[in-house]
């Protein structure tokens, strides 16, 4: 007897006298999605969902979460695999082209790295009429739309071969723009890429190095920048990468979507938490004489300028994955740097464990996330505060990367254009101004 035929799971829709019946579509991992691309054109409906809470925007093969359980893959692999054995770069190349690279694309790749790590010397000189004070984000977002000019043929590329010249570009240059970036807030000279060091090892020199300082990057430091960054390097549908994925649905070139993602990374509630959660921890020792209750009973007041900062997730309603390596990698590194007292990671620590106990906490499911231990040990590594999201920036770019692609080579994808329902005033007559 020929197997039973499975039936394709379906919803069925009731609208007044009318029904419908829409697919669920199942994905690798079993999450079940109703497909209601004809929902309008059959019933004349939209649907509305504010923060897309509920509303999935495309199939995607590069990141799985779950929530519930605090999974975290890149493509198939576990974020704790990928953070044990890999560097970064692997990682960025696994998101980008599907694979871990075998050892001769390794040295393609490492190669491009080099080839394109430094930026047009006329680039420069963008940095020269930046006040000293201009925050790094600000710098970074329009270096990285600047680069069209300086490789006009960016807006031609269709991006079929390989990890081509444009992607690789990108991920070195980035992180060279990112270096000159803080190097001018110090007013000091920029320090260029070299050939001898990997990735990170480059930013470290480049961050830290001058003619007045023969700085050797710490080999524990360049392991936790290691991590720290493949901990940021994707996110699945997160708000900065949707950015990136809408931007590019209306043909925008790579760059004009990154820098568009960077500006939405930058934000408090996003990529900017990094920063938050540091000059949180830093005024509560300051202000609140270390006393951790009343920032606690502060956040339970709903105020949304006294939120936790670090904490909650809209996927994870568990503890984030990321946040327990950032937590482990956070406090090996700073015991090896001989600050295992700093008294802003012991704060933290305190303030995570109270908050956890609080039942407001609890009943939301609101856990420590990625971004409430990186800022610590960015701290201890001598990063200003001011960079912490740039490094979060530096790390998410192959994922946004990724989605990008994703996005411009998906079949059935089109220009983002989100329906929405009108609230505002009937028809009414025009009135001339002066019977107005
Ligand atoms: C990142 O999407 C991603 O994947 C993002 C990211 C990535 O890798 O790209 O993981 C990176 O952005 C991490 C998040 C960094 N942001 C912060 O740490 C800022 C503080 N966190 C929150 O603002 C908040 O938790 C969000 C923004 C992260 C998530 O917000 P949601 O999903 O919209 O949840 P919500 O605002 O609707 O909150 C649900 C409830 C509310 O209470 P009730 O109205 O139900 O009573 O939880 C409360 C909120 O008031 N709540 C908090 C809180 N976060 C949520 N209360 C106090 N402190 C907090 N931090």
């Amino acid at each position: 007897m020929s197997p039973k035929k499975k039936v394709p799971e379906s919803v069925r829709f009731t609208y007044g006298r009318q029904s419908w019946s829409y697919p669920v579509l199942t994905g690798t991992e079993g999450e079940k999605a109703v497909d209601i691309t004809e929902l309008r054109r059959d019933t004349g409906l939209v649907t509305l969902d504010p923060g897309f809470v509920n509303s999935g925007a495309c199939l995607s093969d590069i990141t799985f979460i779950d929530g519930e359980k605090g999974v975290l893959r890149h493509r198939g692999y576990a974020i704790e695999d990928l953070a044990e054995h890999c560097v970064f770069l692997e990682v960025a190349y696994l998101l980008i082209m599907g694979k871990l690279p075998d050892r001769k694309e390794w040295q393609s790749f490492s190669d491009l790295m080099n080839r394109h790590s430094m930026i047009h010397e006329d680039m420069r000189d963008f940095f020269l009429n930046y006040p000293e004070q201009a925050h790094p984000m600000a710098v970074l977002s329009a270096m990285v739309v600047s680069l069209s000019s300086f490789y006009p043929e960016i807006e031609q590329e269709d991006l079929k071969e390989p990890i081509d010249i444009t992607v690789t570009r990108l991920l070195s240059k980035l992180r060279t723009i990112a270096a000159f970036s803080y190097k001018k807030s110090i007013g000091e000279p920029f320090v260029y890429p070299s050939r001898r060091l990997t990735y990170c090892e480059n930013f470290l020199n480049m961050m830290f190095s001058s003619p007045v300082n023969d700085y050797w990057p710490d080999p524990v430091v360049v392991r936790a920048l290691n991590l720290f960054l493949i901990l940021h390097a994707d996110h699945e549908q997160n708000c900065s990468t949707s950015v990136v994925r809408f931007v590019g649905s209306a043909g925008s070139s790579l760059y004009a979507s990154i820098a568009a993602g960077i500006c939405a990374l930058w934000g408090p509630l996003h990529g900017g938490a990094n920063q938050a959660v540091t000059e949180m921890l830093e005024r509560i020792l300051r202000e609140d004489g270390g006393k951790v209750d009343r920032v606690i009973d502060r956040a339970k007041k709903k105020d949304p300028r006294a939120r936790l900062m670090g904490f909650g997730h809209r996927i994870y309603k568990t503890y984030d994955p990321r946040a327990r390596i950032a937590k482990e990698t956070c406090m090996k590194l700073l015991a090896r740097l001989g600050m295992q007292n700093d008294p802003v990671l012991q704060l933290a620590v305190e303030l995570e464990e109270k908050a956890l106990a609080e039942p407001y906490f609890q009943e939301r499911a609101l856990y420590p996330n990625v971004d409430f231990y990186t800022g610590i040990a960015y701290r201890a590594m001598g990063i200003p505060a001011n960079m912490f999201t740039v490094l979060f920036a530096l790390g998410r770019l192959p994922g946004w990367i990724a989605h990008w692609l994703e996005n411009r080579r998906d079949p059935v994808q089109k220009i983002g254009r989100p329906r929405q329902v009108y609230n505002g005033p009937a028809l009414r007559p025009f009135v001339p101004m002066d019977q107005r």
